[in-house]
């Protein structure tokens, strides 16, 4: 089983604030082909883009509780995930959509419980399960965001994943321009002052939320990458175990 996160960035443009254009079609085909060509064990998870972090600024998500800030932000992350789906189909795929907002419950903005079994059922047949980022309900903050980022190492330890693989719009974790070949989080002190949000409109911690929840999932037992989905081939590379990007892995 693999799990293969591809970045909001990627498919959306996340400065771009009117979430009609923001759309990359060019790049949702490009990536739904390349993962056509290797298909196999997978869940797709991608970020929500502008399409998530466009109406969750504009209703002041997660700390503001707005019960139209939540559909509308639900419904339109839900949009781009249907052109996902529908793109991965165009390709010659089996895909079937997965919202967290019906399966994930959250506490203190963590996942506390997620219904696993559907998304196993699925792989066992062939389907390719996408699941997104979302607004989720929250037993402590009544409602949240799970971000992609959390979803991955997420889903990793609870699938037993052999690889997770996070692609994003840069080569890996940037240190003065370049990209890290490994990071454990002995590096993290050293590497702090580099790592930062997002260039976009992000709410959920750019390059820095992302890398330190490879971090937890690297504590569980499980290495990742993080690479740049946007050159062609990389795909295909990180799903086959390639080192490409950064590798977050434990420290020994
Ligand atoms: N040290 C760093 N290395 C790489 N990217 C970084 C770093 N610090 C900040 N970033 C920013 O994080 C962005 C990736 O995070 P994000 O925009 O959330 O992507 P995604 O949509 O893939 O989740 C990069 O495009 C870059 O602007
Ligand atoms: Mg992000």
């Amino acid at each position: 089983m693999k799990i293969l996160k591809i970045g909001g960035s990627i498919l959306t443009d996340k400065k771009n604030e009117s979430l009609a254009n923001a759309a990359r079609h060019s790049e949702i085909r490009r990536v739904a082909e390349e993962i056509a060509a290797r298909p196999e064990e997978l869940v797709l998870v991608h970020g929500a883009g502008s399409f998530g972090h466009v109406p969750a600024k504009k209703y002041g998500l997660p700390d503001n509780f707005s019960a139209e800030g939540l559909r509308v932000t639900h419904n339109s992350v839900v949009r781009l995930n249907d052109l996902v789906v529908d793109a991965l189909s165009e390709a010659g795929l089996s895909p079937l959509p997965v919202h967290p907002l019906s399966c994930v419950l959250l506490k203190d903005g963590r996942i506390e419980s997620f219904a696993k079994e559907p998304i196993e059922e699925m792989v066992k047949d062939g389907l390719l399960p996408v699941l997104h980022g979302d607004v989720a309900m929250d037993v402590t903050r009544r409602a949240g965001i799970v971000s992609g980022d959390q979803l991955v190492p997420y889903l990793a330890e609870a699938l037993h994943a052999k690889i997770a693989a996070v692609g994003s719009n840069v080569d890996g974790v940037l240190v003065d321009g370049k990209p890290m070949a490994k990071i454990t989080r002995k590096d993290l002190p050293s590497i702090e002052t580099y790592l930062g949000g997002s260039a976009g409109v992000d709410v959920t911690g750019g390059m820095k939320g992302k890398l330190l929840e490879m971090l937890d999932l690297a504590d569980a037992g499980i290495d990742s990458v993080i690479f740049n989905a946007s050159k062609k081939g990389n795909i295909a590379r990180a799903l086959s175990g390639e080192t490409v990007g950064t590798t977050v892995t434990r420290s020994n």
